[in-house]
């Protein structure tokens, strides 16, 4: 059953998109509409537009849109009753109880819960009987107490344990699987965690979300995590950040293991967060981005840690960070430095914070200690691979001023540096190019387009029906004018049929209806198809003889349909005929 009305009415006269938008992107105002960089691809020209007038917004870089409920869908990585029950909450209003329960919200609460009882299972056990060795090992490691019950540790006990506890609270094996506590088996659901220390991964409101277990001893896998489930998907997630980003520092630490952020904040680095046990990914990037403007890669010494920190470098420049490089003496991880040092741990490893490099020195001396510099064969490599980093740099300055350090280490000229730079940005800048104008042919041509297949095959009225629909949203008055001339029926894609049959129903009940008035019917996915529409529409508002034009134009491609249909050469000469005599006119 949909949301009421009379709700959707009030939650959206109270949010305005500029509120929601705005805590994630800084918005300037360009006219009647507001402009920043989009939240959902990495730009560095803003093409992320919002709309004011109707509460809504596109992106003309990466094609997404919507309104107020969809970009909080997407930011929050909720499904759609989570995002309004987000905002309602924002904006003080109740959402009608029935549907707060319903269908993946309800599975997703349900898994939140599972993973709560499951978090506090574990701890209870680390302190009990069976947890000692537990206990014994993290106090053994360094940490206190405190230290252990603030990140929530735990310890899985014998396989088994988890799953009778939870099934006497009444969760189902059904609901123990998906949240991955447990796994289908011979005779039953069986625990996937046992006989390892927990350390639970909470997201920013606090819900439990996932899991990583560490074996006591040696062994394979050493830490064993929870997969992807409805509430969790490793790549978008970083572990602490729900404490780091409390912690107001002027950056935020990036390391690789659990440990290391636990023994720093415990050293009171309490703006260390990790990834969780797979490279660093753009979106993880981009949530770095959010909560700070500076990251300092703290990756271990050894030779993986290194190549790990490389290539995040790039990825977070590309999410607008000011990147540093920590690199912990001897070989040793942020955990056992800090270990090694005892009472002087916070002073020595922040001296380490003090003295770290910027990311691009830290390339170059990579890229150096890999040539014998002192031959010339040496030099040129070293020379070359250089100029790759330096024309990663968009900042004409940056790219001056390492250039000048690059010629006076070489003994070559900084002109002769430049040019080589030069011309690696010029070849990078024509396969990006060339990339990005295949994959707009391929959506413009309606190749590949997901939502709306039948583009493809009836190109023309595609077109036209889009035009119409955007017209429609955008100016709520040319909506009746058309519903009244063309019936669904004669839409020939079938999404735009489906969309346009929305209006029309949704116009029956009475009043307007504006792109943010479809969220609930259309998937992200057609919410963005819908957006772009409109956003081709906008400032232009269609006189009748536009609108009679593209309804014209699919009484046209009706007409041919049908000739094809009738097969008959006779029919499409006759088709043919009429056609021309009607250019002709
Ligand atoms: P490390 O092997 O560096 O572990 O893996 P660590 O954090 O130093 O752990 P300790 O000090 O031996 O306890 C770094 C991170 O990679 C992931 C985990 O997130 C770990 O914290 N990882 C590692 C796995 O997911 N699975 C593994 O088997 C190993
Ligand atoms: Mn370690």
């Amino acid at each position: 059953m949909p949301l009421p009305e009379a709700f959707k009415e009030e939650l959206k006269a109270r949010v305005s998109i500029e509120d929601v938008v705005s805590p994630y992107v800084t918005l300037k105002r360009r006219g009647r509409t507001l402009v920043g960089l989009c939240p959902f691809h990495n730009e560095k020209t803003p093409s992320f537009t919002v709309y004011p007038e109707d509460n809504s917004f596109y992106c003309f870089g990466c094609g997404a849109g919507g309104d107020v409920i969809s970009f909080v869908e997407r930011m929050e990585n909720l499904d759609y009753m989570e995002a309004v029950r987000l905002l309602a909450q924002r904006a003080g209003l109740a959402v009608p109880e029935e549907e707060a329960d319903r269908g993946l919200s309800r599975l997703r609460a349900r898994i939140y819960e599972a993973n709560r009882a499951a978090a506090r299972f574990y701890h209870k056990c680390l302190f009990s009987e069976e947890g000692k060795a537990a206990l014994t090992y993290l106090t053994g490691r360094g940490l206190t107490k405190k230290t252990i019950v603030h990140f929530g540790l735990g310890y899985a006990p014998g396989r088994g344990a988890l799953t009778r506890f939870l099934r006497e609270q009444g969760f189902s094996p059904k609901e123990l699987t998906l949240a991955n506590l447990a796994m289908e088996g011979r005779g039953g659901v069986r625990d996937r965690f046992y006989e390892r220390v927990m350390y639970p991964i909470l997201d920013l409101r606090g819900n439990v979300l996932a899991f990583g277990g560490r074996l006591l001893g040696k062994g394979e896998p050493k830490y064993l995590n929870t997969s992807d489930t409805p509430v969790f998907s490793k790549g978008s997630q970083l572990f602490a950040l729900n404490f780091a980003k409390n912690a107001h520092a002027e950056n935020l630490i990036l390391c690789e293991g659990y440990m290391d952020v636990i023994a720093l904040h415990q050293a009171g680095f309490e703006n260390a967060v990790a990834g969780l046990g797979t490279a660093l990914t753009p979106e993880q990037a981009r949530l770095l981005s959010r909560y700070t403007k500076e990251v300092v890669a703290s990756y271990d010494a050894d030779a993986a840690g290194q190549k790990a920190a490389a290539r995040s470098i790039p990825l977070l420049r590309a999410a607008g960070l000011v990147v540093k490089v920590l690199v912990v003496p001897d070989g040793k991880d942020p955990d056992e430095f800090l270990r090694a040092h005892g009472k002087d741990a916070h002073a020595q490893f922040q001296s380490l914070l003090d003295h770290c490099g910027n990311d691009v020195a830290y390339q170059l001396g990579r890229l150096k200690a890999q040539q014998n510099v002192q031959t010339p064969e040496g030099k040129v490599a070293y020379l070359n691979a250089a100029a790759g980093v330096l024309a990663g740099l968009d900042n004409e300055l940056e790219r001056e001023v390492y250039a000048g350090r690059l010629a006076d280490e070489c003994g070559v000229q900084r002109a002769a540096v430049l040019a080589q730079v030069e011309s690696v940005r010029k070849s990078r800048r024509r396969t990006q190019d060339r990339r990005a104008f295949r994959t707009f042919q391929q959506k413009t041509a309606g190749l590949r387009d997901g939502v709306n297949p039948d583009k493809h095959q009836n190109f023309r009225a595609a077109r036209a029906e889009e035009d119409l629909l955007g017209a429609m949203l955008v100016y709520p008055e040319s909506a009746g004018y058309v519903l009244a001339r063309q019936a669904p029926e004669k839409w020939i894609t079938a999404f735009n049929r489906r969309v346009y049959s929305l209006i029309a129903g949704k116009m029956k009940d009475g009043g307007e209806v504006r792109l943010a008035d479809l969220g609930e019917d259309l998937t992200r996915e057609e919410m963005d198809t819908v957006a772009g529409y409109c956003a081709r529409r906008r400032g232009l508002a269609p006189g009748e003889k536009e609108l009679d034009d593209c309804m014209r134009t699919i009484d046209e491609e009706n007409e041919k349909r049908r000739a094809h249909e009738g097969g008959s050469d006779a029919d499409i000469q006759r088709y043919m005929d009429a056609l021309r005599a009607q250019k002709k006119k």
